[in-house]
């Protein structure tokens, strides 16, 4: 029998891939990057979409502005801010363009945070909680609070805070477990707590905030909407602090394939969820592990005899779901070198790309005819990594003009690098110990930028055969930032010189951003 779909079985996916886990190393996104990952969380039937942290930089206001402002009805839009007037005002200036708009405030409430971090007594805390979630409620309705560390703060004052919070207008109450410590029943036990010790808190809805340090975080979240939560804090790919957050996919999953044991529905399209986590992979350079659930390569993969004879006569055998169910394709139509801007445009809209601005679909239909001309078959991903590759970045410091490879001689190669900073070109003769160090320290040299060091270096062919495109990261860091770029061409080279100059830009995004931080610390601010 299937489950009936109520209000009261509903559970509310929070997205915070744009915040909790942006603001992990490493995984830092530009602002075009951001506003196309949350059009995706858009489409995927995300419910609330954690846009960013708007007093942290001039970079993050902006950034949660234009998500506020594509927002559709569908959606709400959340920021978050801590427990000061200030920050709470900087939100809701970004926030209040959306249709939908929440204030997600918070302070920590454990013994250890309170006194070493917040340098903070209790009473104090209860105080800067009432004052903050009541000057929230008096901006808008949808306030959510969340007590930092709460899963190790003590249980009678996270009943006191809680109450506060309720008390003061708050009608959303996450409970994070900010450091991912509490294992099998503890997270449901503490929901269940909960409720029956803070009046009213029946009528808000109560959210689960899980990291993932002892990789529980999906069963944590699970558990905790068992015991009555009905909103899920989650990320794409499970990407956020240190070990990282619940991961969106699974969560969702689990809840769609185990309804028999989890009664509980969400409006998450399973169909888009390998696009989405491919989407963030490109953009933030970081792959996931072939063996992830649900959206590693290896998750439909069936290697031993046994497995792949009991596939073919049943796939319900050794497979809880299709794989089309998640999103990965059956058929990979292939386009060649005589396909027209039409079949082109067409294939995009498949690929759910029909949403790319003109410009980016000019660049992309460029490079697939070149690419046509030199790889016999075009696949779906290769595609979506020129697409990924071409999709404009407004905040862009340098592009590559040109390459040109004169020499590899005994392992010493000589090249040309042009780079267009703003409208001017550069162009710079350099040699090096093959190739690709020569054409960094091109790079380096047409942009005058040589403080950044290069972490990783990694490529991947996006399909099987010598003439397959290669994809190439590059991860930068300099004064304790970390950034990483993609580049994606059929030449090795090509792609290495546009990963590391997307690297560079968002390093010299992320310097703009840490500037005007610096500002905005001067002027009241601090980041959480
Ligand atoms: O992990 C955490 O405690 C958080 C809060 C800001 C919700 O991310
Ligand atoms: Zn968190």
């Amino acid at each position: 029998m299937s489950m009936q779909k109520t209000d009261d079985n509903r559970v509310k996916i929070f997205d915070t891939t744009l915040r909790d886990g942006e603001q992990s190393p490493g995984f830092s996104m530009n602002h075009d990057e951001k506003l196309r990952m949350a059009a995706m969380l858009e489409e995927l039937g995300v419910d609330i979409i954690e846009a960013g942290f708007p007093i942290a930089s001039q970079g993050d206001f902006e950034s949660v502005r234009a998500i506020a402002k594509q927002a559709s009805d569908d959606v709400v839009i959340a920021g978050l801010c801590r427990a000061s007037v200030n920050d709470i005002n900087r939100a809701w200036e970004a926030l209040q363009y959306a249709p939908h708009a929440r204030i997600h405030t918070f302070i920590s409430t454990s013994p250890v945070h309170m006194k070493y971090k917040l340098r903070m007594e209790p009473e104090a805390v209860l105080e800067a909680i009432h004052k903050s979630v009541s000057h929230a409620a008096s901006l808008t309705s949808d306030v959510e609070w969340s007590p930092e560390d709460g899963t190790r703060t003590d249980p009678d004052f996270l009943v006191d805070v809680v109450k506060t919070a309720v008390e003061a207008g708050a009608t959303t109450i996450n409970v994070p477990d900010t450091v991912g410590y509490l294992v099998a029943d503890e997270y449901a036990e503490l929901i269940k707590m909960l409720l029956n010790n803070v009046p009213g808190l029946e009528k808000c809805t109560i959210s689960t905030h899980c990291h993932n340090d002892l990789g529980v975080a999906v069963a944590n979240s699970l558990g905790g909407v068992a015991a009555g939560a009905r909103q899920i804090e989650c990320t794409i790919n499970g990407i956020g602090e240190r070990a990282g957050n619940a991961s969106l996919e699974e969560v969702a999953m689990a809840l769609q394939v185990r309804g028999d044991r989890l009664p509980y529905w969400t409006r998450i399209d399973g169909t888009k969820l390998v696009r989405a986590s491919q989407m963030l992979q490109s953009i933030t350079g970081f792959s996931v592990q072939p063996n992830k659930a649900i959206v590693g390569a290896n998750a439909f993969a069936h290697e031993s005899g046994i497995h792949q004879d009991g596939m073919l006569k049943n796939a319900q055998t050794y497979e809880i779901m299709t794989p089309e169910s998640v999103g990965w394709q059956k058929t990979n139509l292939v386009l060649g070198k005589h396909s027209g801007r039409a079949a082109f445009r067409n294939k995009l809209e498949q690929l759910g790309y029909g949403d790319i601005g003109e410009n980016a679909f000019q660049d992309a239909f460029v490079r697939f005819k070149d690419l046509a001309d030199h790889k016999k078959d075009v696949t779906d991903e290769d595609i979506i990594a020129l697409v990924d590759d071409s999709a404009g970045d407004q905040e862009a410091a340098y592009t590559l003009e040109d390459l040109k490879i004169h020499s590899i001689v005994h392992g010493v190669a000589r090249v040309d690098v042009s780079v267009a900073a703003r409208s001017e070109v550069h162009t710079v003769t350099t040699e090096g110990n093959g190739a690709v160090d020569a054409i960094f320290k091109g790079i380096k040299q047409a942009t005058g930028q040589d403080g950044q060091k290069l972490d990783l270096y990694q490529v991947h062919a996006v399909t099987g055969g010598t003439d397959a495109q290669a994809k190439v990261t590059v991860r930068l860091s300099q004064d304790g930032r970390s950034v990483s770029g993609t580049g994606a061409d059929y030449d090795t080279l090509f792609a290495s010189a546009r990963a590391y100059i997307h690297a560079l830009n968002k390093l010299q995004a992320s310097e703009r951003r840490v500037h005007a931080h610096h500002d905005s610390a001067e002027s009241g601010g601090e980041a959480a």
